[in-house]
C-alpha cells in the first residue's frame, strides 16, 4: 500500500532536508542569558515582518497566546473571543488557569465577529463586573476552517475594541497562511493589534516555535512571563534556525497547499459531498457520522479528524503532493459507496 495521506494537522510535518541542514550549521549561544545570535535574528526579523517593536520566541503558540493575554489584562479581568476561539477550546483553560482571566465569547459566521457584538459586550464600569480588558481575533480561523478574516472588518473590530480601552491581541498561528492568500501583508493585517503571534510548526513546517510580538513594554512583560512559565530555554538557535528557514523558504509555497486544498475541495463537492469553500489550507467537509467515517478513510490510506457529529477537517500541509489529491478525493468516494 502507498504512504498514507495525513491530514490531521498542519502540525505533522517532518522538517526537510534543508530545514535540517540549517538546523545543524545555527550559530548558538544561551538565549537565557540573551546570547544566541540565531534567536537574536529570528526575533529581528518577525517584529519587522509584523510590524511591531520586538518579537519573543516561544516554545508554542498556545504558551504564545498565554503570554499574549496576561501582558494585557490583570487577575480578574474579562477577555472576548470568538466562540470557536482556539484559547477557549484547546488550551486547557490556561488563561484562566494561569492568567487569571474570563474569557466571553462572541458568535460570528466562520470565526468572524460584528464590531457591535464587541460594542454590546463590553462591561460598565461598576464593581459588580468583570473588566473588560482584551479583545482576541484569530486570523486565519482554525475553528472557522481556516478561514481569512475580512480586512475591513477586522479594522472595525479593532477601531471598536480601541474606542472603549480593550488591548487586541492577533492569534495569527497561521497568519502567514492569511497574509499569502489575501495577499495583503502579514503587517498590514496586525495593524490594529497590541500583540500578533504566529507559529512556525504549522503551515511553516517547523518542528516547534511560535512567536509573541508586539510593543516594547509588553514584550519585556512577556520576557519574564516566558521564563515564569519554564518556557525560557537554552540553545534554541537550532530550533530559530528552522524557523528563519521555514521564512526564507515555506512561506510562498503556502499558495500551492492553499491550491491544493481547493483542488480536493472541488473534487468533493463534484462527488457530491457538501462543505464549507476554503480560503486557505483547511476544508471541513459534510460526511454524516464522522467519526465511524473517518476510521473507513483511514483503511484506504487518509487520516484525518472529525470536527463534529457529522463533519470532518482536512488539512494541507508540505507534505502533501499534487499526486495525493486524487487519491484523497477516490478515498472519500470509495467510503461513502462501502456504506451505501
Ligand atoms: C489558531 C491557533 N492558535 C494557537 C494554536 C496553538 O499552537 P500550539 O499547538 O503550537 O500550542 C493553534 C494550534 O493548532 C491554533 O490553531
Amino acid at each position: 500500500m502507498s504512504r498514507p495521506i495525513d491530514l490531521r494537522s498542519d502540525t505533522v510535518t517532518l522538517p526537510t532536508p534543508g530545514m535540517l541542514d540549517a538546523m545543524v550549521h545555527a550559530e548558538l549561544g544561551d538565549d537565557v542569558l540573551g546570547d544566541d545570535p540565531t534567536v537574536i535574528a529570528l526575533e529581528a526579523r518577525c517584529a519587522e515582518l509584523v510590524g511591531k517593536d520586538a518579537a519573543l520566541f516561544v516554545p508554542s503558540g498556545t504558551m504564545a497566546n498565554l503570554i499574549a493575554i496576561e501582558v494585557s489584562t490583570r487577575r480578574g479581568d474579562e477577555v472576548l473571543l470568538h466562540d470557536e476561539a482556539h484559547p477557549f477550546h484547546y488550551e486547557t483553560a490556561g488563561a484562566a488557569g494561569l492568567a487569571g482571566v474570563q474569557l466571553r465569547r462572541l458568535p460570528g459566521p466562520r470565526g468572524v465577529m460584528d464590531p457591535d457584538d464587541v460594542r454590546a459586550a463590553v462591561r460598565a464600569d461598576a464593581p459588580h463586573y468583570p473588566r473588560t480588558a482584551l479583545l482576541c481575533v484569530e486570523d486565519t480561523h482554525n475553528g472557522g476552517g481556516g478561514k481569512v478574516q475580512p480586512l475591513d472588518n477586522t479594522d472595525a473590530l479593532c477601531e471598536a475594541a480601541q474606542q472603549l480601552g480593550l488591548a487586541r491581541h492577533l492569534d495569527g498561528a497561521r497568519l502567514l497562511n492569511a497574509s499569502v492568500a489575501s495577499g495583503i501583508g502579514a503587517a498590514r493585517r496586525a495593524q490594529g493589534f497590541d500583540t500578533v503571534s504566529f507559529c512556525f510548526s504549522k503551515g511553516l513546517g517547523a518542528p516547534a516555535g511560535s512567536v509573541v510580538c508586539g510593543d516594547a513594554a509588553r514584550m519585556q512583560r512577556a520576557r519574564r512571563m516566558r521564563k515564569m512559565l519554564g518556557g525560557a530555554m537554552r540553545q534554541t538557535g537550532i530550533l530559530a534556525a528552522a524557523a528563519l528557514y521555514a521564512l526564507d523558504h515555506h512561506v510562498e509555497r503556502l499558495a500551492d497547499d492553499h491550491r491544493r486544498t481547493a483542488e480536493i475541495a472541488r473534487g468533493l463537492q463534484t462527488a457530491g459531498f457538501e462543505l464549507q469553500p476554503p480560503d486557505t489550507n483547511i476544508v471541513v467537509v459534510e460526511v454524516g457520522a464522522a467519526s465511524q467515517f473517518v476510521a473507513d478513510l483511514a483503511t484506504h490510506g487518509v487520516r484525518c479528524f472529525p470536527v463534529s457529529a457529522t463533519a470532518a477537517r482536512l488539512v494541507v500541509h508540505l507534505g502533501i503532493t499534487d499526486d495525493d489529491v486524487p487519491r484523497v478525493i477516490d478515498a472519500f468516494t470509495a467510503v461513502r459507496e462501502s456504506a451505501r
